[in-house]
């Protein structure tokens, strides 16, 4: 009898160990920023843009990394009521959707900000007139996204840096002080269930703008005005993260919100070289690490996929490379140092987005009056890689009308270029080439954006 227990007992523990080595594979760290940050019950996410959704490589990134998604512009009050009480939300509907079709948690931002305001509204000068509009707008858009969108900016940059006085906005100055606790009542009211948020840049470490701000949010928690989290934007220079960020994420934290890095970004003045950069992975691993030692930072989201589209080079002249991906969709250093900090493990060589895996290089071979002949080269990195993938994107009106040594895919104006066979497999080092003639009879012979990448 007891030997037989025994060998049952021996039996099921042999099952379980089975088990366990194939619930347990080899290399167990998340291989994505997504997948990381949701191990340590955060969510990582992108501001993405809808015009740039059909480019197969921006859509690729963004699915495979990201875990939560903000519209970069489209649901600001000029996109979405550009007219008084006419609204438009297809764009911000698109995003939506594709973020819900994936799982990705959705930021709305923003519904009350100073800035992309259409001017119907700053005209406003009565008291009455702009609490009314304001609360309609609220209304209006948080109520068409409940229930879609899981935290919201409600009002945006209402302090002004040095002094943390109250920025001087038509809302601040019609409705005056009481503008805040207004609009985070009516967007309450509109979706009981999205997060709330006040969102402000340079208050993510301590001084007068974010004491401010923490004033503001102990009054509201104190008289019981529906506010839920503090959003530090962290549009960063190279080097300066603040020493003091997790502290001062700690002090929002312990009024009762939680805490999200909204619209992270490190730029640095261009070109960036390897030692810039490799100063940048350091800054954004600083940011992780801040952000988890505070376990009510629960949301990172960087401003951007890649600094191909990044706001950083429009907005301040002559920098940029401020984000994780490069202009060809490449792994930077930094995405490397945010995966690690995550307890992510930065993959192999060759993997989609892999630094180095692979690059390309365009030439116009000859032109005529509507149209020209093109070649890309692509060159694999420090290892050989299987194979290779290019996407063109075309301008206006241009068409492929000849394509040889690739096997190309067209949907709408953008290409997307595979080996033909003999020329998938590239030694370290080595390249392959492919031409094209593009008919542009409209008589535009601009070069199409052409980004690589593997497979
Ligand atoms: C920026 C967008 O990235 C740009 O495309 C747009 O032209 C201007 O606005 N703080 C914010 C964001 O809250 O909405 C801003 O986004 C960047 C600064």
């Amino acid at each position: 009898m007891r030997r037989a227990f025994t060998a049952v007992l021996g039996a099921a523990s042999l099952l379980l160990a089975m088990l366990v080595a194939v619930a347990l594979p080899a290399s167990a760290a998340p291989g994505t920023l997504g997948e990381a940050a949701a191990a340590k019950g955060r969510v990582f996410g992108t501001a993405a843009a809808q015009g740039h959704m059909g480019e197969s490589a921006y859509a690729t990134t963004l699915d495979r990394e990201f875990n939560q998604l903000t519209p970069e512009n489209e649901m600001k009050w000029e996109t979405t009521e550009p007219s008084r009480d006419s609204f438009n939300f297809s764009a911000a509907d698109q995003l939506v959707s594709h973020a819900q079709a994936r799982s990705m948690a959705v930021r709305g931002h923003t519904l009350v900000w100073h800035s992309q305001l259409p001017g119907w509204v700053s005209g406003i000068s009565s008291r009455d007139d702009l609490l009314g509009v304001m609360r309609n707008h609220i209304a209006k858009e948080a109520g068409h996204f409940a229930g879609k969108v899981d935290y919201w900016d409600v009002v945006n940059e209402a302090f002004q840096d040095g002094s943390g006085a109250r920025r001087d906005s038509v809302f601040q100055r019609v409705i005056g002080d009481g503008y805040i606790e207004e609009a985070f009542r009516a967007a309450r009211q509109a979706d009981p269930n999205a997060k709330l948020c006040y969102n402000d840049y340079n208050i993510d470490g301590q001084n007068a703008k974010s004491n401010a701000v923490y004033t503001m949010v102990q009054d509201f928690k104190a008289r019981g005005v529906p506010i839920d989290c503090v959003g530090l934007q962290a549009h960063l220079t190279l080097g300066n993260v603040p020493s003091d960020m997790q502290a001062n994420m700690q002090r929002f934290a312990a009024l009762g919100v939680d805490v999200h890095i909204t619209e992270l970004d490190i730029r640095m003045n261009t070109p960036a070289d390897s030692s810039k950069l490799a100063t940048q992975a350091n800054d954004y691993k600083k940011v992780v690490q801040a952000c988890l030692a505070v376990p009510r930072c629960t949301v990172i989201t960087v401003w951007g996929i890649t600094d191909k589209y990044s706001w950083v080079p429009d907005t301040f002249p002559g920098e940029g490379a401020a984000l994780l991906f490069d202009d060809n969709y490449n792994k930077k250093p930094a995405y490397d140092a945010a995966l690690e900090a995550l307890g992510g493990e930065p993959g192999d060589p060759g993997d989609p987005g892999d630094p180095g895996s692979v690059s390309c290089a365009y030439t116009r071979t000859s032109q005529w009056n509507n149209g020209f002949n093109g070649q890309v080269t692509i060159t694999a990195g420090s290892s050989a890689i299987s194979s290779w993938t290019v996407v063109m994107t075309l301008n206006s009106g241009q068409t492929i009308s000849a394509l040889w040594n690739g096997s190309a895919g067209t949907s709408g104006n953008v290409v997307t270029v595979k080996p033909v066979g003999w020329n998938s497999t590239l030694a370290a080092g080595t390249s392959a080439s492919f031409g094209f003639t593009a008919s542009a009879p409209g008589g535009n012979v601009s070069d199409p954006s052409v980004t690589c990448g593997t497979p």
